[in-house]
């Protein structure tokens, strides 16, 4: 593969614009191919199967694909038009329970059709459309202001370490946790980035370690069980990773590992930094606990990525997705509008009053 992983936006609308195009992430670091979507099926199955995956990339997948599914509609009513789309949206939510963009994304569709100025199918047609492009492009803006924030934290010759995928893959542009990372490289900086594998998926292999050392930034690949170590060895200076939800009290819920990073941070000493747009916070979600953890197949565990299985047949498999990072474990929370510091509750509230009374 020649061409470098930046020269391609990870969701878009298809050149004809009756598609979904993605990059079908399932086949990454060895081929990199699009795929273009048109049917509900087809769309659920990208999510559900992690072909388009990470936070904000879902949201805005499911943004375009329901936006590409209404503009095939062939009601003649508005009441028709609707109910479609309710079942639509009713359908892509059920794909993958954790990450809120999901269901953001396809909430901030809905209230397009909330508009009184929209009286006839066309226009409505139209209008899906125009959010959802609205809604790719804040993507990368809002992960560009991340970057921003996140660069200021950065010092010359510093070792970062990131989990899962949280790059310009699981987004549209930039990435979240790799922002900081791809503007540090942009203006020269030295540093050093430690991708753990992330295991049983392999996201930081697949995706971190070829996105990064694709856009030439010096990457070291490790095992998830290697970060302490990394750690104690004082080669990291700060940590970022990504997030799935961000609950009101400032508990984060991401890849299933995060939270022993966070553990191991704390014991070396080295803050731990959770990059979130706000279409990540879940201002409904009291704490972690209430957060549904995804559970996936036990084969994933057992035999994927492997010539012969690898663990006993019939033997019982514990498979959760992601895991919630305490609060108190978080040196701060780096959004669109800031770097938000404990106590985050207090912070968080005062961005949702900020938000809302914009809107
Ligand atoms: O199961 P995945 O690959 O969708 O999990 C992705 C993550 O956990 C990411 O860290 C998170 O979605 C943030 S992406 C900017």
């Amino acid at each position: 593969m020649n061409e470098t992983i930046k020269h391609y936006d990870t969701v878009d609308f298809s050149g004809d614009g009756n598609a979904l195009a993605i990059i079908d992430q399932t086949k990454l670091p060895g081929e990199l191919i699009i795929l273009e979507l048109d049917t509900a099926e087809s769309i659920w199955e990208a999510i559900h199967n992690l072909r388009v995956r990470g936070a904000p990339a879902i949201g805005v997948a499911a943004a375009i694909g329901i936006a590409v599914l209404m503009k095939k509609s062939e009601a003649k009513e508005v009441s028709e038009f609707d109910r479609e789309f309710n079942e639509y949206k009713d359908y892509l939510e059920t794909s993958r329970p954790t990450a809120v963009n999901l269901f953001w994304a396809l909430e901030e569709m809905k209230k397009v059709l909330d508009r009184q100025d929209l009286a006839g199918v066309p226009e409505r047609k139209t209008a899906l459309i125009r959010r959802a492009k609205e809604l790719r492009e804040e993507d990368i803006d809002v992960c560009k202001r991340i970057g921003e924030y996140g660069l200021t934290l950065l010092k010359e010759g510093d070792g970062i370490l990131t989990h899962c995928n949280a790059g310009s893959l699981a987004t549209v542009k930039y990435g979240t946790a790799t922002s900081p990372m791809y503007l540090a490289h942009e203006k020269g900086m030295k540093i050093h980035v430690f991708a753990d594998e992330t295991r049983p998926l392999l996201q930081g292999a697949r995706l971190t370690a070829f996105e990064l050392h694709n856009a030439g930034i010096d990457t070291t690949l490790i095992c998830d069980n290697m970060s302490q170590t990394v750690m104690r060895n004082g080669w990291v200076n700060i940590v970022f990773v990504g997030c799935d939800r961000v609950a009101l009290n400032g508990d984060a819920c991401n890849k299933i590992g995060t939270s022993m990073v966070a553990l191991a941070a704390k014991r070396n000493g080295v803050p731990f930094y959770v990059c979130a747009p706000t279409s990540t916070i879940d201002f409904e979600t009291k704490t972690g606990e209430e957060i549904e953890i995804e559970e996936r197949k036990p084969e994933e565990v057992t035999e994927m990525w492997y010539r012969e299985p690898m663990a006993p047949n019939g033997v019982k498999v514990y498979n959760p997705a992601f895991d919630v990072t305490d609060h108190d474990l978080i040196t701060g929370i780096i959004t669109e509008y800031g770097i938000l510091r404990p106590p985050y509750q207090e912070a968080l509230e005062k961005l949702r009053d900020q938000i809302r009374s914009r809107e």
